[in-house]
């Protein structure tokens, strides 16, 4: 059965049926339903096994309809909006009562995003409903930035998997929060902590919050691996390990001792955009090597960057921190 596709007619005919779609989004797939539906939006939980705790973001075509989901808007909230959207950036605000809590997990405050990707977006102008979606892998999991990378990690698949190519992006948007009226991040992102702050000033850092944590995504546990990852160099590692079972990621030079397929090169460039784009793509290949643990060095921090190390950050100590059973 042919559930790979570009046909936006089909996905919009299963979404208005109820039915949960794989979109395509600048940043990453997503799993997408009806945010109007409850036992819509409650297959999203089951297809990706996630935890009732951890809300949706929702996704619109238009400020318009983002304004009817949320209570308020603060005028950062709004120039943020105006000046990233179509963009990698979600804000999270007072939700309205069109937002059920099976969207905001029981929270007052709704995820909204304007996605950037052609085809996701003239899906979400034919529909008259936005589109709740967390990204397209099963909880803790990787995210999806193929089509093919949630075709092959999705156990239960979604009815169908609207394909826009490779995500430009690569890594989940920018969650930006409310606190006592002023901006905070929630979770790093595509989006630049240096370009928000150009526009609106100091934004509080709340990432992390470890015993309540305001984003799910922001849990230190996430985005692992099954392989071991470790921030280590191939001097140490050679001591443990034999070399033919080391793998790595590397940001633009790989160690040559190690075998060219278990090096995965995120831009030989140098550029921490390209390198953006295909950190989860390397991050899902260490799962098809033969090798017992994958090494990698944090990259500059900074722009984008630091999106890079957080998510190889939580990979690693992820692995780390196994046994705890926090997922
Ligand atoms: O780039 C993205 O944001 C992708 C694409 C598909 O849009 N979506 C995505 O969704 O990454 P998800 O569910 O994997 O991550 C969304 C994060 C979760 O960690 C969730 O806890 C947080 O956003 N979140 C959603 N609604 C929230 C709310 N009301 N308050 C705090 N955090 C919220
Ligand atoms: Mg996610």
């Amino acid at each position: 059965m042919n559930r790979i596709g570009k046909d936006i007619d089909k996905a919009a005919a299963l979404l208005q049926a109820g039915q949960c779609v794989a979109i395509p989004t600048e940043t990453v797939y997503g799993l997408a339903a009806n945010a109007f539906d409850t036992k819509a939006v409650a297959d999203i939980f089951r297809i990706k096994n996630r935890p009732s705790f951890d809300p949706l973001i929702v996704h619109c075509d238009s400020l318009d309809k983002v304004k009817a989901l949320v209570r308020e808007m603060p005028e950062w909230a709004l120039k943020l909006a105006q000046h990233f959207w179509p963009g990698p950036l979600t804000l999270v605000l007072p939700k309205s009562e069109q937002v059920s809590y099976a969207v905001s997990s029981g929270l007052d405050t709704v995820g909204v995003r304007i996605p950037n990707h052609p085809l996701t977006l003239e899906l979400l102008a034919r529909l008259s409903f936005p589109l709740a979606a967390p990204s397209a892998n099963p909880f803790g999991y990787v995210s999806p930035t193929t089509a093919q990378h949630v075709a092959e990690s999705l156990p239960l698949q979604p009815e169908y998997i609207l394909d826009g190519g490779p995500c430009q992006k690569g890594i989940e948007s920018t969650i930006i929060g409310s606190e006592n009226g002023k901006a905070c991040l929630y979770r790093l992102g595509s989006l630049s902590l240096e370009d928000i702050e150009n526009l609106i000033g100091k934004v509080e850092i709340k990432l992390n919050a470890s015993s309540n944590p305001q984003a799910p995504g922001q849990l230190k546990i996430h985005y692992a691996p099954k392989v071991p990852l470790l921030e280590m160099d191939i001097e140490e590692a050679k001591k443990i390990y034999p070399l033919d079972k080391i793998g790595q990621i590397a940001f633009r030079n790989g160690d040559k001792e190690i075998k060219e397929k278990h090096r995965c090169i995120l831009s030989g460039q140098g550029d921490l955009y390209e390198a953006a784009r295909n950190l989860f793509s390397a991050l899902r290949a260490l799962d098809n090597m033969d090798i017992e643990v994958a090494i990698f060095q944090y990259v500059e921090n900074i722009g984008v960057g630091k999106a890079i190390n957080d998510r190889l950050k939580r990979a690693s100590v992820a692995r780390n921190n196994k046994k705890s059973g926090t997922e």
